[in-house]
């Protein structure tokens, strides 16, 4: 029996333990974007450590201001290429609670879907990886090549812990690879899965608009005074006009314009915009003019607001001209357009587009710019053998329209190729109430990981 075969027979009779340990990880509330579950990061990250180290991997935990970063690494294999995997064990916030059909951090099964927050974005698919390698270890008592991993616990926030490892000199060293896999992304559709050559970048701001030093009666002020409410929703509105078009003066002087042959290659894939309108509840689409929804989607920018509070949220009605107003906003990047460069310019059209009697304050919140592989690398070829293996299908090349913050950074640091071997579904409901990850994926996801390895040592 080839050691494949092997692992293959193995992966099978250890389904349930392996989704057990995703289970165990789910439980862990880790949300990074609020500090009352700075315990919980410390939880999920010992979490995902015991599960490296049940892996058989040598870990060590590095403390930073924030979550702490996991790191691993199983014996060298000189000649053989080092492939680094990175993850992220935390989480969006589960909210609006009320939606879930079942606790978000309470993992049931549910129609051959395991539900909670974190199942697909990202638990489920970085464990694909730790479970991969512990068949390897386990079955065969070592792995065809060097595998390491950075798991961080700040990706839904803009990684900036991870960012500032990475400017120490030790980084390079400890993280030096060949190859980098990240599986925090998707398939193309149910059936179809697919390898991710291109990420959207993305600058995160939050604005405040200041007017009056207290709310006031409309009706004895309003008209003479500016309505931060009513000055910030136009505000935020002029940021694009009805035909897509972001209206921030320079902001396409760096996009790099989509090739002819990739619009050929997309207009090839099956993409059923009825379908896909469905699937969303929508009764209709816009976007950019000039460019078709999956051009939208993966390789223009795109601006949208996050959210918007102002003035009274509560039964019936008051009567105010509000103090204040503020909203979360950001602009997904494509390259190569950077996170810097675009602050520049939305810092000078805040300057320019504050109405009188307003005091406007930007917050910079995080950024990190878009990332484009090269396709047809010897790494494509050998994750495309491991896929259609693993998924029954060969896989289609496609970009995301996601961002993975880091991933630009760690790629020009470390001089490395970069693999995005996404496992989930469009519906999965990243970010969203009812998450899931389908767990026959699952599974399938540990077996192409498991088969990556073997294809890339050879
Ligand atoms: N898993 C996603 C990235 C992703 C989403 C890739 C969809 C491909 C398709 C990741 O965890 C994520 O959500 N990232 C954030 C980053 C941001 C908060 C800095 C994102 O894209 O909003
Ligand atoms: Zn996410």
């Amino acid at each position: 029996m080839s050691d494949l075969q092997a692992i293959d027979r193995y992966l099978q009779e250890t389904q349930a333990q392996s989704l057990e340990t995703l289970k165990s990880l789910l439980r862990i509330p880790s949300v990074s974007a609020d500090p009352a579950y700075a315990g919980d990061m410390t939880r999920a990250a010992d979490s995902v450590a015991s599960a490296l180290k049940a892996a058989g991997l040598e870990v060590e935990m590095i403390e930073t201001d924030g979550p702490p970063l996991v790191y691993a690494q199983s014996a060298p294999v000189p000649g053989k290429p080092v492939a680094l995997v990175y993850g992220h064990y935390d989480v969006q916030p589960p909210d609006p609670l009320e939606l879930w059909e079942t606790p978000p951090f309470e993992p049931t099964e549910r129609n051959g879907n395991l539900y909670a927050r974190g199942a697909t974005d990202d638990k489920g698919q970085m464990l694909t990886h730790v479970e991969s390698v512990s068949a390897w270890a386990k079955q065969i008592g070592e792995l065809p090549l060097q595998v390491k991993f950075m798991i961080e616990g700040e990706e839904e926030m803009g990684s900036e812990q991870l960012d500032a490892y990475l400017k120490k000199p030790e980084a390079k060293e400890k993280l030096a690879c060949d190859v980098i896999v990240i599986s925090d992304s998707g398939q193309y559709s149910k059936g179809q899965p697919a390898i991710t050559y291109g990420l959207r970048g993305i600058a995160y701001f939050e604005i405040h608009f200041h007017g009056p030093k207290q709310d006031l009666h409309s009706g004895s002020f309003g008209g003479a005074v500016n309505n931060p409410a009513n000055a910030l929703s136009k505000f935020l509105a002029s940021i694009i006009d009805d035909d897509g078009i972001i209206q921030i003066p320079g902001f396409y002087d760096s996009v790099k314009p989509l090739e002819q042959v990739e619009r050929d290659a997309w207009a090839k894939l099956d993409f059923n915009e009825q379908q896909f309108m469905d699937g969303l509840g929508v009764e209709g689409l816009t976007g950019e003019s000039g460019y078709s929804t999956l051009e939208r989607r993966w390789a223009r920018p795109t601006y949208d607001v996050h959210g918007l509070w102002s003035g009274y949220q509560g039964e019936g009605s008051k009567t105010i001209v509000p103090a204040h107003a503020a909203a979360k906003f950001s602009f997904r990047l494509v390259p190569n357009q950077t996170p810097a460069e675009i602050k520049v310019l939305v810092e000078k059209f805040v300057a320019n587009n504050t109405p009188t009697g307003i005091r406007s304050e930007l917050v910079d919140l995080h950024g990190g710019p878009g990332v484009v592989v090269d396709p047809n690398s010897p790494f494509v070829s050998a994750a495309s053998k491991a896929v259609e293996t693993a998924f029954g299908n060969p896989p289609v090349l496609i970009r995301e329209g996601g961002s993975i913050p880091i991933v630009a950074d760690m790629v020009d640091l470390l001089g490395a190729d970069c693999l995005l071997l996404g496992w989930g579904l469009e519906d999965d409901g990243m970010h969203s109430p009812n998450e899931k990850f389908n767990i026959a994926d699952f599974y399938r996801g540990i077996r192409a990981s498991a088969h990556l390895w073997q294809h890339l040592a050879s």
